[in-house]
């Protein structure tokens, strides 16, 4: 692919689009054009559509969404569907009409269905019922994934849409109330440690098992999708295997430093016993993951520490 094109990543101060700036610019693609919210409201059709006219893209990566925990969809729902509406509607329509090469487009395993037989294959993709909380985001983002297929079957734009697993890693969302379990876990961690509490209390029994690629592993495999992947059935893109959420907790006690221990809460609901993807259709184009979980959680904690640690925010306010 050509390094001079212009590559629009759209959501580059995301955790999934600043870990794709960090990519291309690695890989030597200069010409990276980005906008914030405050620059372009990507849930607005009129200002998306002057902004493809003008700035001549050739290649998108479409990492701007509204994203959240169970809690965050349980709660705003209405947003989790308009906003992810509007944003991909407005992108994908607007590069196609300005004559853009190809785009990428995330989808995500929990629009899975519920049920759906272990590890998932991309082939289950709305072949049974779906969690019923986080139905707005997950009707949202098929709605974009079945908007890239009929756009290229009618108007032959080369749109590729991925299905990431859970992801983790520097610029993710630390907020209890509205951050994934993963970075949501650092972050229980981290205020036992500071106000010496001498226990964290687990949901449930520890034993669902859930996967999680570090965040430039998955900025690693759309850059490789962009170059190699020209499909209009969507790929799974995860690490190929899972944990424990009780050892998953073991290690962020370790990479945390939290010396009390651990307890269950065992009236709390597990969850499905395990959520894996298939990912031999993205491995069988040569792809591999490189961050190995406790490596990713030590760089995900130690940017926590600088930029997103609660005692961090106040000294920065004061
Ligand atoms: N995180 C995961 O575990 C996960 C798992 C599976 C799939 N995905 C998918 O990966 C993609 C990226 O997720 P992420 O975790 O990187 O999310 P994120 O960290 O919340 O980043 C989303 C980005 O989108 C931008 N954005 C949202 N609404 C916008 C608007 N109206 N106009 C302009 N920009 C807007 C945000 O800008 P602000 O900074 O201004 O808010 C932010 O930069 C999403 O499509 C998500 O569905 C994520």
């Amino acid at each position: 692919m050509d390094r001079n094109s212009r590559i629009f990543v759209a959501g580059h101060r995301g955790l999934v689009g600043s870990a794709i700036v960090r990519r291309l610019t690695e890989a030597g693609y200069g010409n990276l054009i980005t906008r914030d919210r405050s620059q372009l409201d990507l849930t607005n059709q009129a200002e998306v559509r002057t902004f493809f006219e003008r700035e001549r893209i050739d290649l998108v990566y479409l990492a701007a969404a509204k994203v959240g925990g169970i809690l965050a969809n349980d709660r705003f729902g209405g947003d989790f569907i308009r906003d992810n509406l509007l944003i991909q509607t407005n992108v994908i329509d607007s590069a196609w009409r300005a004559g853009v090469r190809k785009l990428l487009f995330l989808g995500s395993s929990c629009l899975y269905p519920k049920h759906a037989e272990q590890p998932i294959r991309e082939d289950a993709l709305l072949s049974g019922p779906m969690e019923p909380s986080n139905k707005p985001y997950a009707i949202a983002k098929i709605a974009g994934i079945t908007m890239c297929q009929a756009y290229r079957r009618q108007f032959g734009f080369n749109a590729i849409s991925a299905m990431p697993s859970n992801l983790y890693g520097p610029g993710d969302h630390f907020d209890p109330e509205t951050s994934h379990a993963l970075p949501g876990m650092i972050r229980r961690f981290h205020d036992a440690k500071m106000a010496e509490d001498p226990t964290v209390t687990l949901w449930g029994t520890g034993t669902p098992r859930r996967e999680f690629l570090y965040s430039d592993d998955m900025a690693d495999a759309c850059v490789h999708l962009m170059e190699h992947y020209d499909d209009e059935e969507i790929i799974n893109v995860g690490p190929g295997d899972d944990i424990a959420i009780a050892d998953l907790a073991a290690l962020i006690r370790d990479t945390v430093g939290y010396p009390g221990t651990l307890t269950h809460d065992l009236s709390k609901p597990d969850g499905h016993p395990r959520k894996l993807m298939d990912v031999q259709r993205l491995f069988a184009t040569g792809w591999r993951p490189k961050v190995p979980l406790e490596e990713g959680l030590r760089r995900t904690y130690a940017w926590f520490l600088e930029h997103a640690a609660p005692e961090r925010i106040r000294q920065a306010a004061e």
